[in-house]
């Protein structure tokens, strides 16, 4: 599919139930992590996914040391989506919790979640963060009031589809 066929569909699934973010850093180490907040658009003349973190995720480390990252949503994840957003892959491994099944994404390096509908393989090539100085003062007491301020990833849009 074009990379903003899939998008509405995406979109009904944020800020709830979510959507899983699925990450391997260079080590090998997998996680995934439930996200309900990302943009996507035209930046730099080429299709980019932006995603937040918070520095406090374990997330937030791997995408620290990856190349790549994958969005992947779909319907009948509630459970899913609400475990793997209340966990950290720190303490558990929430890819066998979850009985989820990874499997290679049509990209050399970035995986997939098996059943999920829609997905999104993306290259990291920005990153940036939310400068609280910068942001209405409502939105920053309602988001940011121990500072844990996000880290905005860009993810250059290498191919996007409906099932593996
Ligand atoms: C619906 C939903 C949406 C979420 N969206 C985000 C998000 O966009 N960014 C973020 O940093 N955390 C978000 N979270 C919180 C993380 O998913 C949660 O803290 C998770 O346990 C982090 O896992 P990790 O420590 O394995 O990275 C969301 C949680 C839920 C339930």
């Amino acid at each position: 599919m074009k990379y903003f066929e899939g998008f509405e569909e995406l979109c009904g699934f944020l800020p709830m139930p979510g959507a899983f973010l699925t990450v391997k850093d260079n080590a090998g180490n997998v996680n995934v992590m439930t996200i309900g907040w990302l943009s996507l658009g035209i930046i730099w003349s080429i299709p980019v996914l932006n995603v937040l973190v918070r520095p406090s995720r374990y997330t937030y480390q791997m995408m620290e040391n990856a190349k790549y990252f994958s969005v992947n949503a779909g319907p009948g994840f509630e459970k899913e989506l609400a475990f793997c957003g209340s966990h950290s892959g720190r303490d558990l491994d929430k890819i066998a919790k979850a009985g989820f099944k990874l499997v290679p994404g049509k990209t050399r390096g970035v995986s997939v979640i098996e059943n999920c509908g829609i997905f999104y393989e993306c290259e990291i090539i920005h990153k940036t963060k939310i400068i609280g100085e910068t942001l209405p003062p409502d939105i920053k007491k309602k988001y940011y009031p121990s500072g844990d301020f996000h880290a905005v990833y860009s993810g250059k849009i290498l191919c996007s589809y409906k099932h593996t």
